[in-house]
């Protein structure tokens, strides 16, 4: 017997999370790189849902802000009285008879296969739920079976004896349930428990006990009930999600060498051959050709590199764009805007920020290039800097092909410099540069015969 019912989810999201002592909503509590209720949220579009509504009532607003969701119907919840009552605020909102998916915003570990399982279980029952056995249930509820394996009742840790507290049996808060037939049960709810709210599994177990079949659907891994209530819950899940993107990743082709020391989100795209070093960060919407190399301690947010990339030791790159046969570090910063060509290379300390280096270009060493083009070749040598900045705007720097850029050169912006044109080592340039010349722009060095010597022996003259 099927039941041909359409699927919608629902996302309870309208707690406060008060034990997670934030002024920030519980369910925008970012987990390896993305708000708690988006992971959810992905799951439910996966699953199919027609369509998807999520509670919200603490910081409403700003879930709303922050949560870019079209396709999402947004329900308040102007008190929060429990998960019970949570649930009965979208019925106005549904049409027509339908599987409810219902999630919670703060379990974002569920993925579409147990929410696929969820669903074809409550084809053939009244409803079903997912469970899990867990070593350590914490203050998650624990979940009775029946004679024939369904559900009997679900007891609340506040409510529970310490005879009940030792079922190693979870709710996991995931369930699937006929609406409107759960209203019925969620209409007669009340607050009769230690926390006194409406408790959706009080409904359930009023179902239960009515005679309506909750299959319960188990899980194998049962990491992905771990709900977040507090702290210590968000570093486990966010472990969880990291590792989850860390083992795909390496089934992938990429080689990570700790892989519980790196931090990819969820995002991030590697190309296979890449290696990761250990205490690696790779944020946003970062990503890495085949066959680069990035090492301890490199973070990068929103970077886009090409094949064969030479990341090494503490480097920083943010929104940049990096070319095949790169190489970058130790300690280099690249920030907004800054673009290297096939082959370019910066070294230690060296900061580059909306520039473009083209293809083979050199800076080694001690660097500040800003707001400048560099054309293929060139060579900036230790100590350059660009003076983009004359205390009102900010102004470019040009430096042509194969240019020999001597140490401690400052272009005081805005400037240029022709093709295959040199500066001498200390010079302030001020006035553009024609291709092919030497710039230099320091006094005459004059040498004093003697002086030296002098000054040693009167030194020594002294200590005697
Ligand atoms: C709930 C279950 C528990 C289960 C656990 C799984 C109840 C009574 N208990 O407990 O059996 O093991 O989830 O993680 O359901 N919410 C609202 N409005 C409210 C109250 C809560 O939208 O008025 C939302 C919260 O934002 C949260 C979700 O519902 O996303 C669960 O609420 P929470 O208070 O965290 O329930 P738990 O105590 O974790
Ligand atoms: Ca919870």
């Amino acid at each position: 017997m099927t039941n041909p019912l359409p699927l919608s989810a629902v996302i309870l999201a309208a707690g406060k999370g008060t034990r997670l002592r934030s002024t920030l909503p519980k369910v925008l509590h970012s987990v390896a790189g993305k708000p708690m209720l988006e992971w959810v949220l992905q799951a439910a579009r996966v699953a199919g849902c027609e369509h998807i509504y999520v509670v919200v009532g603490h910081g409403a607003e700003q879930v709303q802000d922050e949560i870019s969701a079209d396709d999402v119907t947004w329900v308040l919840q102007l008190e929060q009285l429990g998960t019970g009552h949570a649930l009965l605020q979208v019925k106005d909102h549904l049409k027509s008879a339908t599987t409810l998916l219902v999630l919670s915003g703060d379990v974002p570990l569920v993925t579409p296969e147990t929410l696929d399982r969820l669903a074809v279980a409550a084809r053939s029952n009244w409803g079903s739920m997912v469970i899990a056995e867990m070593e350590e249930p914490g203050s998650l509820g624990r979940v009775v079976a029946s004679q024939n394996g369904n559900l009997e009742r679900i007891v609340e840790v506040a409510d529970a004896t310490a005879e009940e507290l030792e079922n190693p049996w979870i709710n996991a808060g995931i369930y699937a349930l006929p609406a409107p037939g759960i209203f019925d049960f969620l209409c007669d709810l009340k607050p009769d428990n230690a926390k006194q709210e409406l408790y959706l599994t009080d409904a359930l177990t009023a179902a239960a006990d009515d005679g309506k079949s909750l299959a319960m659907v188990a899980l194998e891994e049962a990491e992905e009930a771990f709900g977040v209530n507090d702290r210590l819950d968000l570093a486990r899940v966010h472990g969880v999600l990291l590792r989850r993107k860390a083992e795909s990743l390496m089934k992938e082709g990429v080689s990570i060498l700790d892989p519980s020391h790196v931090v990819i989100e969820a995002d991030v795209e590697v190309g296979r051959d890449s290696v990761l070093h250990p205490g690696v960060s790779l944020t946003g919407r970062t990503r890495l050709g085949e066959g680069c190399i990035v090492h301890q301690g490199a973070w990068l947010r929103d970077a886009r590199l090409g094949d064969g990339v030479l990341v090494q030791p503490y480097s920083v790159l943010e929104e940049v764009e990096v070319g095949d046969a790169c190489q970058i570090g130790p300690f280099a910063r690249m920030r907004p805007g800054a673009v290297m060509k096939e082959r370019a290379k910066i070294g230690n300390f060296v900061e580059v920020k909306n520039s473009e280096l083209g293809a083979g270009v050199k800076a080694n060493h001690l660097a500040y290039v800003g707001d400048a083009t560099v054309g293929e070749n060139s060579n900036l040598g230790a100590g350059t800097i660009t003076c983009n900045y004359d205390g009102l705007g900010k102004h470019p720097t040009e430096i042509g092909k194969d240019v020999f850029v001597g140490s401690d050169t400052m272009f005081v912006a805005p400037v240029r410099v022709g093709d295959g044109a040199m500066t001498a080592a200390g010079s302030v340039i001020t006035k553009d540069v024609p291709a092919g010349a030497l710039a230099i722009e320091r006094s005459e060095q004059k040498n004093i015969e003697g002086y030296g010597q002098r000054k040693l022996e009167r030194r020594k003259a002294r200590k005697k």
